[in-house]
């Protein structure tokens, strides 16, 4: 039998489904593009007749991927058929899903029908399909609650009239994972034309169980699985793509493998994340924050030493750049030099004392420390250098009785230019003569300057909210002297438009 276990991305279709999910055309392009990057082998990518809008998406991202199939759903009905087939048409590879419930429930209560009706619906889809495309898959909805004898004989009957891959979804996510592996198994063995379609696998998660399900649908004989990225679909989610494509990968022992480009996972995972304003859970397997952030003082030491220690996936295999030695009051010197490292920051012996103290400080105060305060606590700013305006010089006068006043020096691509300005505090001054040589419309929306810290010898964070022309800008910057950083701020949100 092949190993090779074609993967099914439904994270546009029934990820997309998900209230406050939904995508417009374009962004769905870009995640579809994304996904093809990703080696996924079909990508489904709508349901044509639910709407124009899924109709249109489907035009333009068949006309978009090139390698993948791109399949589109329907019911089981010629109308469905007819809009996937047409909004299909751009596709050089193209699949139409129709199907019909087959559990006892859905046929009473949904069809008000007979077992021998749907079987009779169901072969005049698959036929009517087959017109369109030779790639046709058929899904029994509600098959993790048909009973096996008569799921065995829809199968049967929607292969014979052409079929070509079998999915058989667990809808309510209520299966487990032996009985669904035994369904699989079941079909494998009384379905005399199985042989001629390739089984799918299509778990949900409503008791945490989709990633073992498609594992042991696996095993016992399914070559396709149907997965979406950071699991996400229809109330608990679908099975996860990055879950199943890591087991296959790390266990040696189970001899099947996934086209699956592992190093583009994180990168797919924060664009579903981002595109579809869902957050993924910090714990997630493979993607969440902290998959490969190791937090005791103990398991620090040991992953430091050997990093097989506590870890079974290198981070770099799916994307991270590096385990995360999370930091937390209960790091020591050792992880905090390790982060510097990493940020290629080298400290002697002297500052990464000083910078412990702070760090153990911040740490009491904040669980989660990031690269940013990291930088922050050593008084180093992000993208300085990469600016194209640069702060050379700040003077500032202020005090009681004295009207403040500020001479800001820029270096603006590489010419010197100098102003002076006043104001009713030292950073608006400072501000005034910032905008004199910038010369555009700037108004501050948001200003907070915070302690990092306690003490006055202290570092100040500012963060910045500016607005030119109607759009948003954000800046950041820290340093001892609360007003230079103030102004690096406001240079730091003004470079991200000129
Ligand atoms: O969960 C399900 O049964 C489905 C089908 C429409 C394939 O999403
Ligand atoms: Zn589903």
């Amino acid at each position: 039998m092949e190993n090779k276990i074609y993967i099914l991305d439904t994270t546009l279709r029934d990820g997309e489904q998900v209230p406050g999910c939904q995508l417009n055309t374009i962004e769905k392009i870009e995640l579809a593009r994304s996904l093809e990057t990703l080696g996924v082998d079909i990508i489904e990518c709508g349901f044509p007749a639910s709407s124009p809008g899924d109709f249109n998406s489907v035009v333009e991202i068949s006309k978009n991927i090139t390698e993948p199939v791109v399949c589109a759903l329907s019911r089981a009905t010629e109308s469905d058929i007819d809009a996937a087939k047409e909004a299909l048409h751009y596709a050089r590879r193209k699949r139409i899903h129709t199907g019909i419930g087959t559990s006892d429930t859905h046929i009473r209560y949904k069809f008000n029908s007979s077992r021998e009706d749907i079987i009779e619906r169901a072969v005049a889809a698959v036929k009517y399909a087959r017109r369109f495309t030779d790639d046709v898959e058929f899904y029994a909805e509600d098959a993790g609650r048909t009973e096996n004898e008569y799921l065995a004989q829809v199968i049967e009957a929607v292969i014979k009239a052409g079929a070509t891959t079998v999915n058989i979804p667990d809808t309510t996510g209520y299966c487990t994972p032996g009985e669904y592996g035994q369904k699989i198994k079941y079909l494998v063995n009384n379905v005399p034309n199985i042989d001629k379609a390739i089984i799918s696998t299509h778990c949900h998660n409503d008791l945490g169980m989709a990633t073992a399900n498609t594992l042991e649908g696996i095993l016992n004989g399914a070559r396709q699985v149907e997965v979406t990225m950071n699991g996400i679909g229809e109330r608990a989610g679908n099975t996860s793509l990055e879950e199943i494509a890591m087991i296959l990968k790390c266990r040696n022992d189970i001899p099947f493998h996934t086209d699956i480009k592992h190093r583009n996972i994180y990168k797919n995972s924060r664009l579903v994340s981002t595109l579809m304003r869902m957050p993924v859970q910090p714990n997630k397997a493979i993607v969440g924050r902290n998959a490969f952030a190791h937090s005791s003082g103990i398991h620090q030491d040991g992953v430091l030493k050997n990093k097989g220690s506590y870890e079974i996936i290198n981070p770099v295999d799916v994307g991270v750049n590096d385990s995360l030695i999370a930091l937390s009051a209960r790091s020591g010197r050792a992880a905090l030099k390790h982060h510097y490292d990493r940020l290629g920051i080298s400290l002697t012996p002297d500052e990464l004392n000083a910078a412990y103290e702070k760090f153990l400080l911040l740490a009491d105060r904040k669980k989660d420390i990031n690269d940013s305060d990291l930088m922050i606590i050593v008084g180093v700013n992000r993208n300085e250098a990469t600016r194209r305006i640069r702060l050379k010089f700040l003077q500032v006068i202020c005090g009681k009785n004295s009207v403040p006043m500020a001479t800001v020096k820029l270096n603006i691509d590489g010419e010197i230019c100098q102003a002076t300005a006043s104001g009713n505090g030292p950073v608006d001054a400072a501000f005034s003569a910032v905008k004199k040589l910038i010369n555009r419309k700037i108004v501050v929306e948001e200003f907070l300057v915070q302690a990092i810290t306690r003490g006055c010898d202290d570092v100040g964070k500012v963060h910045i909210q500016i607005e030119n022309r109607g759009n948003i800008y954000y800046g950041f910057s820290a340093n001892t002297d609360i007003v230079t950083a103030s102004v690096e701020a406001f240079i730091d949100a003004i470079s991200k438009f000129i």
